[in-house]
């Protein structure tokens, strides 16, 4: 049973020791204390933003409640009490198969000054966060990334990818679904608790997917002092006939020269329901004056590419999104439903010790897994990180093994691609 309150739980010692040694002081970040305004400045200068303003920084106090957030400190430094590095962790809920989800501790907010980059600072808060996160208990850990060079070091690999979606409009004719229900526009106030509804209802159907929280939701909707773009938020909601809501379009137009080629820009959409998502995206697409839609987090192969007359009016660009590390091998693998039986041993090369050895992994025909420490050659060997992109079904060992990620006969690589084969693509609608 993994430990629910992780902001008091200690610092990890081997990261400590190695901060002290070089000068630097890893310690916890009270959200509720004056470190809390220097934390988030420096977080802010790590992403390259805005200072924020005092509005800011009480808004974000408030939408990072139940964190646990780490500083690292260069005492001697003209501001001592301003973090030169950090991070942000708390528990959150990894779909892993339709309707089962396994706890994970999700990071972000992992920034190291400019002035004490390459020092081994984020290789600590990094170790640190594994090492916490494995002896509290957890199976997993996850992020989503600006830059895809940065955490395969760690045993981070991607396990749901995301399409950023255009759609050009002049092009796209709708022949999709005509949906029966309603759309109205909602009130910006109104999206935080709209959203949660919906995008609940979602993410548990949904490989890849964590739920979001409020203070997602009000960026999203316009509602943050930092939000880009707040006073050009509009929605609308789309109501199925027996008068139950299941989808909401949440968007922005910027204006370009011509007239009649402005563009959309989702910046949410969740629909409970095939009615609901037809519904939203013919509104998109088909709203007046709007040359481009833009809509980023969409499912690997858009739906809406099936419900234009010209399926090149669509174009997707597939990224890596979710990154999960596996940190416990039995906990991550017997937490999913599998499509097939499976009886193999896998080896795992983990640097890092979390993961590292044989493991019997067997699966039963009702699609449950066991998997214990096998004294055994393996039949397929693989890194840490192909276990974690393996896991959800998001990509197939046949296909890692082409790039020598997984190593086995063809039999039992296809024995696990018939087991992991997921009932729904992995997806994670959301950045974190
Ligand atoms: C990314 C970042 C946290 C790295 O911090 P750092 O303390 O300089 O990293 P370390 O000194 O521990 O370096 C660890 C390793 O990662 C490599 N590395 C660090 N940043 C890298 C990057 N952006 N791309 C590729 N490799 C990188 C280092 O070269 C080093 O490699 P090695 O293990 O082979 O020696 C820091 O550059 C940063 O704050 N960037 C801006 C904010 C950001 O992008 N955060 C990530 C959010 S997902």
């Amino acid at each position: 049973m993994a430990t629910a309150q992780t902001s008091t739980l200690p610092l990890d010692a081997e990261s400590s020791a190695a901060l002290a040694d070089r000068g630097l002081e890893y310690a916890l970040v009270d959200r509720d204390g004056d470190a809390f305004a220097p934390f988030l400045r420096s977080v802010a200068r790590g992403f390259l933003g805005e200072e924020p303003t005092a509005e800011q920084i009480e808004s974000s106090r408030d939408s990072l409640r139940g964190r646990r957030l780490t500083g690292v400190f260069d005492r001697r430094g003209v501001e001592p009490d301003a973090p030169v590095a950090t991070v942000d962790s708390w528990v959150n809920e990894l779909t892993v198969s339709p309707g089962r989800t396994v706890p994970i501790w999700s990071i972000s907010a992992v920034t190291v000054a400019p002035t004490h980059r390459r020092r081994g600072i984020a290789t600590a808060l990094l170790t640190g966060e594994l090492r916490t996160a494995a002896a509290a208990g957890y199976p997993l850990a996850g992020l989503t990334v600006t830059e895809a060079t940065i955490y395969g070091r760690w045993g981070f690999s991607p396990a749901a990818w995301a399409s950023n979606v255009t759609v050009d409009t002049r092009r796209a004719r709708w022949t999709g679904p005509v949906a029966p229900g309603r759309l109205d526009f909602v009130s910006r106030e109104s999206l935080p608790a709209r959203m949660t509804a919906i995008h609940e209802r979602l993410r548990v159907r949904r490989p890849g997917a964590v739920p979001g929280w409020e203070g997602r939701w009000r960026g999203i909707a316009g509602l943050t002092p930092e939000a880009p773009d707040a006073k050009k938020v509009r929605a609308v909601a789309y109501t199925d006939p027996g008068g139950v809501e299941r989808g909401i379009l949440v968007y922005t137009i910027a204006e370009r020269e011509e007239f009649t080629a402005h563009e959309l820009e989702v910046r949410a959409l969740f629909a409970d329901g095939d009615e609901a998502l037809g519904a939203l995206w013919r509104f998109a697409l088909e709203h007046d004056l709007v040359g481009r839609v833009m809509a980023e987090l969409q499912p690997a192969v858009p739906p809406v590419q099936w419900m234009v007359s010209d399926r090149r009016a669509v174009t997707a660009t597939l990224t890596d999104h979710h990154w999960l590390r596996v940190l416990d091998v039995p906990g991550a693998l017997a937490s999913r439903a599998y499509a097939a039986p499976l009886d193999l041993v896998i080896g795992v090369g983990d640097p890092l010790g979390f993961a590292d050895g044989a493991w019997r992994v067997r699966i039963d025909t009702s699609g449950q897994a066991t998997v214990e420490r096998a004294d055994a050659e393996p039949d397929v060997r693989m890194p840490v990180g192909s276990l974690a992109s393996l896991l959800l079904g998001g990509v197939r060992a046949t296909e890692l093994a082409t790039a020598g990620l997984v190593e086995g006969e063809p039999h039992q690589l296809g024995a696990i691609d018939g087991a992991f084969a997921a009932e729904a693509t992995p997806l994670l609608d959301i950045w974190y």
